[in-house]
């Protein structure tokens, strides 16, 4: 892969965790063997080129800029070899700006040059980023990660067996960090806890990389939704065995907008349950600190960890700010071209900040909108809330009358999923002060109207916002849930306070 990597471009960049650095030098030095070019590194530690095993000698009278520009505008470049520049674009950020300028002027040439020598490569092996603008000068490169023979090679050299447990469980880590997740496990340690310690490792990393594994195994059930709860099924038929042999693709993704509390958090987590795939929360924050390149890198590391749900929470924090663009390519690239089992999960509030590339068809398989719930729905979510402190309401119509429902309900209009919930947890505290040790909970009609009255709705304090988010997203989406007449349904009224149904 290397070798004709480096037989097609004059200059390649190569981005790297640093752990890997080492690695990537063997690798580039056995690429540039099968082609009978010599291999030659420069680093910042040191003035000029040297042999990939003579180690530099630590130069500290090094004038960094100087040095760079020689080094960019050397002679030997002349003669045939691959040429690795070590983290130089790391060290050209921090020359003064007339130096970088030149800094940067000079690899322009170089490209120029090098076209017309096909025996000269020039590598920047880099665990920073690579400027945007010379994407067009510099061939960019993502290491990929190991294969699982390698993986398994790693295994049985650390005593471990190469099966698909303990596989799955180092997929998504570069082979150093293999290597050192392999060495923390205890000695003596028995299979399961020696794949325990490898998973808890490996979720302990990428942590630092912005990606939370939640494994949340406790069944939760969600209150209305139905559509969507269908939906869920579909999906699930699609990851099938039965759905390969129809030749039916692998489902992508869902984007779900919705205001605040609807639930959408909520059922990524039942969805994860569901498909039973574990779900990788990608802080979005973390993740845009760290460069475009860098993004690239997690994708192919989650895509590695299939089965799971990558599932991006605000997710049109991606498409503000600095280098929006950027982050938007990679995202439509990598969910037109994902091939990997995973279910991406994208949740916003208001579709405004979010590129209209996005929901045009093709990128995600469905975009839902989370309505506020309907009466039906409501009762539902309060009836599974209040359950949680009160065994009453496990079944039926739970304690309530149906009129008592029909006037809960109606107090209830416009009420997300999280203030319901809040509605059920204030009744049962406050129900808890006053009963002595070993009384029961009883939430009882009067309970949840005085607990209502302490829950501040969203849509009290912001109708008109809460509105124009409504009317916007239902343009683009498709609801996820029926609004099918029922019982406990209030009337509808027309202009003149008349009933319609
Ligand atoms: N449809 C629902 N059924 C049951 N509980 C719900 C529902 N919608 C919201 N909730 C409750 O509200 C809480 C917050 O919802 P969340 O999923 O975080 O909302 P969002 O992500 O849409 O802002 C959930 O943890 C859950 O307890
Ligand atoms: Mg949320």
């Amino acid at each position: 892969m290397l070798d004709r990597l480096l037989l097609s471009k004059p200059l390649i960049g190569i981005q790297i965790p640093i752990i890997e650095q080492q690695n990537s030098l063997l690798k580039l030095a056995e690429a540039a063997g099968e082609r009978n070019l010599p291999l030659w590194v420069w680093s910042a530690l040191s003035t000029g080129f040297h042999g990939l095993t003579d180690a530099p000698q630590w130069d500290s009278t090094i004038d960094l800029g100087h040095e760079i520009l020689t080094v960019l505008q050397s002679q030997s470049l002349r003669e045939n070899g691959v040429y690795v520049y070590v983290d130089l674009f790391t060290a050209i950020v921090a020359l003064p700006p007339p130096q970088q300028v030149q800094a940067e002027l000079s690899i322009t040439a170089l490209f120029f040059t090098l076209r017309q020598s096909p025996d000269t490569r020039v590598v920047f092996l880099e665990t920073g980023e690579i400027p945007h603008k010379f994407i067009q000068l510099i061939h960019n490169y993502n290491f990929p990660l190991p294969t699982a023979i390698e993986i398994g090679e790693m295994l049985t050299s650390y005593q471990l067996p190469p099966d698909g447990k303990f596989l799955n469980t180092l997929s998504g880590l570069t082979l150093e960090e293999i290597r050192m997740a392999l060495k923390q496990v205890s000695p003596g340690a028995d299979l399961d806890t020696a794949a325990e310690q490898l998973l808890n490792y490996k979720y302990a990393l990428f942590a630092t990389y912005g990606l939370e594994f939640i494994g949340d195994t406790t069944t939760k059930d969600i209150g209305g939704l139905d559509i969507i709860k269908q939906s869920l099924t579909f999906v699930q038929k699609s990851f099938s065995p039965q759905a390969r042999a129809y030749n039916i693709p692998l489902p992508k993704g869902w984007l779900i907008v919705g205001v605040p509390g609807t639930g959408k958090t909520y059922f990524a987590k039942i969805c994860s349950q569901k498909l039973g795939f574990p779900l990788v929360n990608i802080g979005i924050d973390v993740v845009k600190s760290g460069g475009v390149t860098k993004f690239k890198q997690l994708l192919a590391r989650i895509d590695a960890c299939e089965p799971c749900i990558p599932y991006f929470d605000e997710f049109d924090k991606f498409f503000i700010g600095e280098k929006s663009g950027e982050f938007l390519g990679v995202i439509l690239t990598w969910l037109n071209e994902k091939t990997s089992k995973t279910f991406v999960i994208a949740t916003l509030n208001r579709l405004e900040n979010l590129p209209p590339e996005l929901t045009r068809a093709g990128r995600f398989d469905k975009v839902f909108y989370v309505d506020f719930p309907t009466a039906a729905e409501r009762k539902e979510i309060l009836q599974l809330h209040c359950a949680r402190f009160d065994d009453r309401y496990k079944t039926g119509n739970g304690a309530l009358t149906p009129q008592e429902w029909t006037v809960i309900l109606e107090r209830t209009e416009k009420c997300t999923g999280a203030e319901l919930a809040q509605i059920a947890i204030e009744a049962a505290t406050a129900l808890f002060y006053e009963i002595e040790d070993g009384g029961q909970i009883s939430i009882d009609l009067p309970d949840l109207l005085a607990a209502r009255k302490c829950v501040h709705t969203l849509f009290s304090r912001n109708p008109e916002g809460v509105m124009a988010i409504e009317n916007r997203a239902k343009n683009f989406t498709q609801p996820s849930s029926s609004n099918q007449p029922h019982p406990f349904d209030l009337p509808k009224q027309d202009l003149y306070s008349r009933n319609t149904n």
